[in-house]
């Protein structure tokens, strides 16, 4: 009974102070899978064989509860459930020695395809992605195969006070691809997200090709020849360079003065009688989706 109340009251801390779930990764945790048996172990690291003490939420565990069990320093739990979730501490008399934060796995959620989205402005060293779910507190990414576990290159892009006006998250990754060579490997993607006290793991792996996406291009001028118009188009400043090796394609829709019709041309040259046009953008050679349209531009002569 008296154990009970215990982890009845761990639940009641957690469910109080952990309501809005955490904000930022423990430095150290252990995930457990749903509705597994399997017991999970953690570890204390103390240097020395001396006796320590656990503590779960900022409470001593005792020798005897349940559903945890001291085994020379380390502490196995059983049966993890929602109440066991939370942060486990190793203490020598009074100084901490290593703190534990216990998860369960998140294996309900979405796809990973259907919570972050990453797009490319060009092939330059970096593209940004947004989670698009706010239901997690806490989410972070890294870039798999570019770093080997604890590489200092390997840093987590943290999610920190990046929500976006929908309560998203955004983040800039960085690559070391090369824009000049064949991709041929895909980028891996990690990600790992809290809701409560579940961590969703998941990894994307895609090309950079895959999700490129121009920004919208920069109408210069039009100049009239003959009965057509000559559209000059470049290219946004985010695209990448030598423009003459990263080709764009681009799509000028016009509304004609005659009739009020709409058309749309992939030829620079277009009809003289036009009230306004707008264009769009695309990488040729990948077909990458379209950028979006320029504001109208109204055109008078
Ligand atoms: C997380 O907590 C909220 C309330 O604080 C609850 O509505 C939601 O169902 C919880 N999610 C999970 C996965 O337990
Ligand atoms: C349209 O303008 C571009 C430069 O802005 C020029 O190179 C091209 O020759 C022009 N086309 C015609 C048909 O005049």
């Amino acid at each position: 009974m008296e154990t009970l109340s215990r982890w009845m009251f761990g639940f009641l801390l957690i469910s109080l102070t952990g309501a809005h779930g955490l904000n930022n990764f423990p430095e150290k945790f252990v995930v457990a899978k749903r509705n597994v048996a399997k017991p999970v172990t953690l570890t204390c690291g103390a240097k020395s064989d001396e006796t320590v003490t656990w503590k779960f939420n900022g409470e001593v565990i005792e020798e005897s509860e349940d559903n945890v069990q001291k085994k020379g320093q380390n502490l196995i739990v059983s049966e993890v459930d929602t109440p066991m979730l939370g942060a486990y501490s190793c203490w020598r008399g009074g100084e901490m020695l290593s703190s534990t934060y216990l998860f369960l796995e998140d294996e309900e959620g979405d796809d990973l395809d259907t919570l972050l989205r990453c797009r490319a402005k060009s092939y330059d060293c970096s593209f940004s992605c947004v989670w698009t779910n706010s239901k997690y507190t806490a989410v972070r990414l890294r870039l798999g195969h570019e770093c080997r576990e604890d590489h200092e290159s390997c840093n987590w892009i943290s999610s920190n006070s990046k929500r976006d006006s929908n309560g998203g998250f955004q983040f800039e990754v960085s690559h070391s691809l090369s824009p000049y060579a064949e991709e041929s490997t895909m980028l891996e993607l990690h990600a790992q997200a809290i809701d409560n006290d579940s961590m969703l793991r998941r990894t994307k792996r895609f090309y950079l090709r895959d999700i490129v996406q121009p920004d919208s291009p920069q109408i210069v001028r039009c100049q009239e020849v003959e009965q057509d118009l000559n559209v000059t188009i470049d290219p946004p400043p985010s695209w990448s360079v030598p423009h003459s090796f990263f080709s764009l394609e681009h799509e000028i829709e016009y509304i004609l003065k005659d009739d009020g019709r709409t058309e749309r041309s992939s030829s620079a040259l277009i009809p003289k009688r036009i009230s306004k046009l707008r264009v769009r953008s695309r990488d040729s050679l990948v077909l990458s989706p379209w950028s979006q349209w320029t504001p109208w531009k109204n055109v008078t002569h």
